[in-house]
Formats: structure tokens, sequence, C-alpha cells
């Protein structure tokens, strides 16, 4: 330990600045109560109550198991930024037996049931601002509330996982097989690989977050010639989870958050292809002078080197 850690760390323990509680990103710390608090907008997959207890497992949290009066008056309290609307899950179930636990099946402690509920013909519970719990059908989309318990370290990704905004990228780097070619994963198996770490092929929000992407692909320029298929450039192009079908026609992440942006080179977010691509990240104008900095699509079963993974950051 050097004298300014030494120094650091009895200024810290006297102070208690070495102490300090972290909450996920987005989260808003309670700390009479050793907890983080967040409710939120359903903007992936199909809103309904299983979807809203992944949105908060993605950030090692959970709906909110509320066991007394004040940490419900904080979760109503968030209830007006939802707008109109402003019911929300909570972490309260009926099991197969009838009765009303948490959702982990444990006993309620605490509960807060309006007037005539809960209606037992539902089996899932929202409050609104009115601090009050009723019974709600469990696959209608509803916004939701998550909660974890204050952590005493930051916010992190994993090592090789590279921060930006709230999430962690991977980017697969080319590696070669024995035979000396690259090894080569089409858009399933990229997406494949990524769900293994935990993670998605990544999607993309804003022109900061593509910047970001952007430099980190370009950070590891690829000029070269795969030794095995003898084509320039291609086979170093990086696969992102943007994908599209044709029939349904629909162009979608994977990871189900909403098409809000894109970088098609066309200013808008319409492709008119007909078959089943999957989108990747060129390398730098280098290789694809007519379109540096735009994303490009390619049949799905097509083969690149590389692939970006993006998981929300986590405390660790
Ligand atoms: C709430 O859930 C968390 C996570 O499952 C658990 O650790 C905690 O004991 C629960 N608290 C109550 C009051 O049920
Ligand atoms: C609760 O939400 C409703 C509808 O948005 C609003 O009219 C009302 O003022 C809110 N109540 C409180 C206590 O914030
Ligand atoms: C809360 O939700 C219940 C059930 O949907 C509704 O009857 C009540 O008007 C809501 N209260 C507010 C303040 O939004
Ligand atoms: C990339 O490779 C092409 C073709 O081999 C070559 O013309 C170009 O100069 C190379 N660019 C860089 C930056 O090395
Ligand atoms: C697919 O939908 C887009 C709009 O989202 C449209 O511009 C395009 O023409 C459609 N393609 C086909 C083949 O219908
Ligand atoms: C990608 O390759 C795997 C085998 O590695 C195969 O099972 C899968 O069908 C391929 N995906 C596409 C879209 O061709």
């Amino acid at each position: 330990m050097s004298a300014n850690m030494l120094f650091f760390f009895i200024f810290g323990f006297i102070f208690g600045v070495a102490t300090a509680d972290y909450c996920p990103p987005y989260y808003t710390a309670v700390p009479d109560q050793g907890i983080c608090v967040v409710v939120d907008i359903p903007t992936v997959n199909d809103g309904s109550f299983d979807s809203a207890s992944h949105q908060c497992a993605m950030n090692g949290a959970f709906l909110p198991n509320i066991s007394n009066v004040f940490v419900n008056n904080v979760f109503a309290s968030f209830a007006n930024k939802l707008g109109q609307t402003s019911d929300f899950f909570i972490g309260v179930v009926k099991n197969d037996a009838g009765v009303w636990t948490y959702s982990d099946g444990s006993t309620l402690i605490y509960s807060r049931w309006a007037v005539g509920e809960p209606n037992n013909q539902y089996s899932c519970a929202i409050m609104n601002n009115s601090t009050y719990w009723y019974a709600r059908d469990c696959h209608q989309s509803t916004s939701y509330a998550c909660m974890t318990y204050l952590q005493s370290n930051p916010p992190n990704c994993p090592s090789n996982w590279v921060p930006f905004g709230d999430s962690c990228y991977y980017l697969k780097p080319i590696q070669l097989n024995d035979d000396g070619n690259w090894i080569l994963y089409n858009f399933t198996d990229a997406q494949e690989n990524c769900v293994e770490m935990g993670s998605q092929l990544a999607s993309i929000h804003s022109k900061a977050e593509s910047d970001f992407v952007y430099d980190l692909v370009y950070a590891q320029f690829v000029n070269e010639t795969d030794p095995g298929y003898n084509r320039p450039c291609d086979w170093g192009w990086t696969w992102i989870g943007l994908a599209h079908s044709p029939s349904p026609n629909t162009t979608y992440w994977l990871d189900g958050t909403s098409l809000d942006y894109c970088d098609f080179g066309t200013g808008d977010c319409v492709i008119a292809e007909m078959y089943n691509c999957g989108f990747e990240i060129h390398n730098d104008a280098t290789c694809y002078p007519e379109k540096p900095k735009t994303w490009g699509w390619w049949l799905a079963g097509f083969h690149y080197s590389r692939y970006l993974c993006k998981k929300s950051m986590k405390l660790i």
C-alpha cells in the first residue's frame, strides 16, 4: 500500500468517505432503507409481468417486495413520472393455492390493497400514485418498478468489456483457426455467443453510442485478407444486433429495444430488402470508401470474423 493509499484509507475510514453506497445507473438511492429503486416504462418485449421481471434482473435487481409503508410511499412518489397511466407492476403475485405472496414465494409482511382488492380473477399486482395495490392481468403491458440493495462497489464492466453509458460492450476480436483461417460467425452464431456471455448482439440508440461503437470497431482496424477466403476487408466486419425479416416485413433489435436510431446512410430507418438479414459495421473508410460510418446489412447466414455484444452495466 502506497503512502497515498494509506493516507486515503485512514482519512476515508475516519470520515466515512470510503464507504460510499452505489446504485445501478438510473436507480435512485433510498439510503435509510439500504435500497435503490426505479420505476420504468416498458420499452421492450411485451410489457408483461415476466418481461418486467427480466428487465429488473438485467440490472441485478428484482420487482419490489415492499415491506413497509415508507418504501411503499417512495414507490408511489415515482409513479407520476410515468404520465397519465401511472400503474406499475410490483413484486407481488398470487400462487397456485390462491395465496398472495412476494414474487419469490415468501410471505407478505406488508400489504396495501385498495378496497375490494385483490380481485382474485388476476394473479399479479400493480400500484399507482394512490399508494394502493390492485390485482392485475400478468399479461397486460404495464410499467414496472425494480428494487435492489445499495452496493459498496461502483457499477463496473467485466474485464475485456468496455463501458459506455449504462452498458458494457465486448468486441469479439479476429481469431485464427488451427488451419490459419479466420474463425467466422454467421448472425445467429454471433447472437448465441453473446447470449452465452449474458448479453445480446449490441443495439444502438444514439449518435453518441454509434460514434462510440465506430471508434471501438475501427480501433482494431482490419485491412487484411483472410488466407482462407482471399477477400479483403469484408470478413473483418462486425455483426451488430439489428435484424430484418421479410415476412412479416420488420426491422428490429434482437434485444427487443426500440428502433429509435439508425445509421443506414439514408437518413431513415427503412429498409426494403426481401431477405433475412443482419446488420454489420464496416471497417473504416479504407475498406468501404463509398460508405464510411454507416451500417450495412447482409444475409443472416453470411460469415464475419467479429461481433459486438452488449449488456447492462452491473454492480460487481
Ligand atoms: C426481498 O427480495 C430479496 C431478493 O430476493 C430478498 O433478499 C429479501 O429478503 C426480500 N425481502 C423481503 C422482505 O421479502
Ligand atoms: C396521480 O396521478 C393522477 C393522474 O395522472 C393525477 O391527476 C394526480 O394528481 C396524481 N396524484 C398525486 C398524489 O400525485
Ligand atoms: C389507481 O389504479 C386504480 C386501478 O386501476 C384506479 O381505479 C385508480 O383511479 C388509480 N388511481 C390513480 C390516482 O391513478
Ligand atoms: C488496405 O488494403 C488495400 C488493398 O490491399 C490497399 O490498397 C490499402 O492501401 C490498404 N490500406 C491501408 C490503410 O493499409
Ligand atoms: C417493408 O416496410 C418498409 C417500411 O417499414 C417499406 O418501406 C418497404 O417497402 C416494405 N417492403 C416490402 C417488401 O413490403
Ligand atoms: C449459422 O450457422 C449455424 C451453424 O454454425 C447454423 O445452425 C445456422 O442455421 C446458421 N444460421 C443461418 C441464418 O444461416
